[in-house]
C-alpha cells in the first residue's frame, strides 16, 4: 500500500491495539464509525489538564482557573482552524447530537417575527439516510412548529436521489439537514450542488459532518452551509465533546437553547440577556479536559494529514470491497464505486443473521458493528433487517482488512456451509 505515513508507527500510538481479544486473537478494531480509539498524546493531555490546571473555566481570578481557560481557548483555536473557520463560531456541546437539538430547539424558540420562527405550512428537509441524531430533532420540530417534514429518497446503489430537488426544496423550506457522510452506506453526499437550491430559497443548511470531519479535510470555507456538527470521540478526543459550527451572524442571533451561567449578558429576577457566540451557547462549567483532549487530537490529525488519512482509508476502502464482493451470498449495501465514497463498509448475507456474523466475527477478535446503526428507515429501505458495518480509520492496516474477509468467509461457511 501506498500510504504516506507509517501505519505501524501510528499503531504504536494506540496502546488499545495491542490487545488480545477473546482467547489469543489479535484485536482488529473496525468500528471507528461508532467511536475511534484513542492516542496516548490525548490521553495525556487530558490526563495533564486534571494533574496539573484543573479549574472551571472563564470563572474565578486564580491562576488555575486562568490556565484553564487558555487551555479551553487554546483548543476552540485548533479546531477553528483545523476547519479554516472563526474561533468564535466554534461552540462546544457535549455531542454531536446535542449540537443538532441545539440548532432545533433554537429554532424552536424563535418568536413570530423572527427569521428563526418556523411555523405551520414551514418545511424541513431531511434524507432517508440521515442517523436518528439527524432525523429525530427535526421530526420533534416539526411536530411542535406545525411544520412538514419531507426527505430525500435513496437509490439502490445508496446514493442520494437529487432527481426532485426543486420540489423538495422550494420557498416553503426552512431547514435543509442532510449528513455528509453516511454512517452506513459510506456515501459523501455532494453538499454544494445542494447548497444551490437551499440558497435559491433562503433555508438553512445544517449538516452532519460526525463521519466526515475525522475521515477528510472539511473546510467550512468551502461549503455553502450554515451549520455544521460532528462530536471529538470519532476524531481520537475523548467523549463528551461535540462541536457545532455556525456562521457567526446567525449564531450571534439565534435564541439560546440551555440557559444558566456564563452565558449572560445582564440578568435581573425577571429576565436576562445573552452574550454573543460561542458563550451564548455554552451555559454551565464545559467538559474541559475533553475539549482540551479535542484540541490534542487535532493535533494528531494534523500531523498525519487529512489528506494522507483520507487516502490511506480509500485503498483499505478499495481492498475490503473487493475482498467482500468475492465472498459468496453477500451483498455491499451501499456505493461499491469508490468515488465520493469513505472507509464504511455494510453488508448483508443471504441466509446468515448480521448478529450472528457479529458474533462469530468477535470470536475472531473482529469488532465490527451489526444492527440498524442508528439509521432504521435506511436500513428498511434495503430491504434487509440489518447490516454488519466494517468502519476504518487511520490505524487500520491491511491485515485488518485481510482478518475480515476470511474471518467473513470462515463464518458464512459455519452458518450456511460452502
Ligand atoms: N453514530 C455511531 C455509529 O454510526 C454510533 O455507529
Amino acid at each position: 500500500m501506498n500510504t504516506q505515513f507509517d501505519v505501524s508507527a501510528v499503531r504504536s500510538d494506540f496502546p488499545i491495539l495491542d490487545r488480545l481479544i477473546r482467547g489469543n486473537n489479535r484485536l482488529v478494531y473496525l468500528d471507528s464509525g461508532a467511536t475511534s480509539q484513542k492516542p496516548v498524546s490525548v490521553l495525556d493531555a487530558e490526563r495533564e489538564f486534571y494533574t496539573k490546571h484543573n479549574a472551571a473555566a472563564h470563572r474565578g481570578a486564580h491562576q488555575l482557573a486562568e490556565e484553564a481557560t487558555e487551555l479551553f481557548e487554546g483548543a476552540r483555536e485548533k479546531v477553528a482552524t483545523f476547519l479554516g473557520a472563526k474561533s468564535e463560531a466554534i461552540v462546544f456541546t457535549k455531542s454531536a447530537t446535542e449540537s443538532i437539538n441545539l440548532v432545533a430547539y433554537s429554532l424552536g424558540n424563535a418568536l413570530p417575527g423572527s427569521k428563526f420562527h418556523i411555523k405551520p405550512g414551514d418545511r424541513i428537509v431531511v434524507s432517508e439516510m440521515e442517523h436518528h441524531a439527524n432525523l429525530i430533532p427535526w421530526q420533534e420540530l416539526a411536530k411542535r412548529t406545525g411544520a412538514e417534514l419531507v426527505w430525500f429518497s435513496v437509490d439502490p446503489n445508496g446514493r442520494l436521489d437529487l432527481s426532485n430537488i426543486s420540489d423538495l426544496i422550494n420557498e416553503k423550506t426552512k431547514v435543509v439537514a442532510l449528513t455528509h457522510q453516511s454512517n452506513v452506506l459510506g456515501t459523501i453526499n455532494p453538499i454544494n450542488e445542494i447548497a444551490k437550491q437551499v440558497r435559491k430559497v433562503g433555508a438553512f443548511f445544517v449538516l452532519d459532518a460526525c463521519q466526515s470531519v475525522p475521515h477528510f479535510a472539511v473546510q467550512v470555507s468551502e461549503l455553502d452551509i450554515d451549520f455544521m456538527a460532528f462530536s471529538g470521540h470519532k476524531m481520537l478526543a475523548p467523549t463528551g465533546v461535540g462541536v457545532l459550527w455556525g456562521r457567526q451572524e446567525l449564531l450571534d442571533e439565534m435564541p439560546p437553547f440551555l440557559t444558566g451561567g456564563s452565558m449572560i449578558e445582564t440578568v435581573s429576577m425577571e429576565s436576562a440577556t445573552y452574550l454573543p457566540a460561542p458563550k451564548r451557547f455554552e451555559a454551565g462549567v464545559p467538559n474541559m479536559a475533553q475539549v482540551v483532549g479535542l484540541g490534542a487530537a487535532v493535533d494528531y490529525l494534523n500531523k498525519l494529514g487529512m489528506e494522507n488519512i483520507h487516502n490511506h482509508e480509500i485503498q483499505l476502502t478499495k481492498l475490503a470491497i473487493d475482498g467482500l464482493s468475492q465472498i459468496k451470498g453477500l451483498q455491499i449495501i451501499g456505493p461499491t464505486n469508490l468515488e465520493m465514497r469513505g472507509g464504511v463498509v455494510s453488508f448483508a448475507i443471504e441466509g446468515v443473521h448480521p448478529h450472528d456474523l457479529g458474533q462469530a466475527l468477535d470470536q475472531y477478535g473482529i469488532a465490527v458493528r451489526t444492527g440498524h446503526h442508528c439509521a432504521w428507515p435506511l436500513i428498511k429501505k434495503f430491504k434487509v433487517v440489518a447490516t454488519t458495518r466494517a468502519s476504518l480509520y487511520l490505524y487500520n492496516n491491511t491485515a485488518d482488512i485481510e482478518a475480515l474477509v476470511s474471518g467473513v468467509e470462515r463464518a458464512r461457511d459455519y452458518f450456511v456451509g460452502r
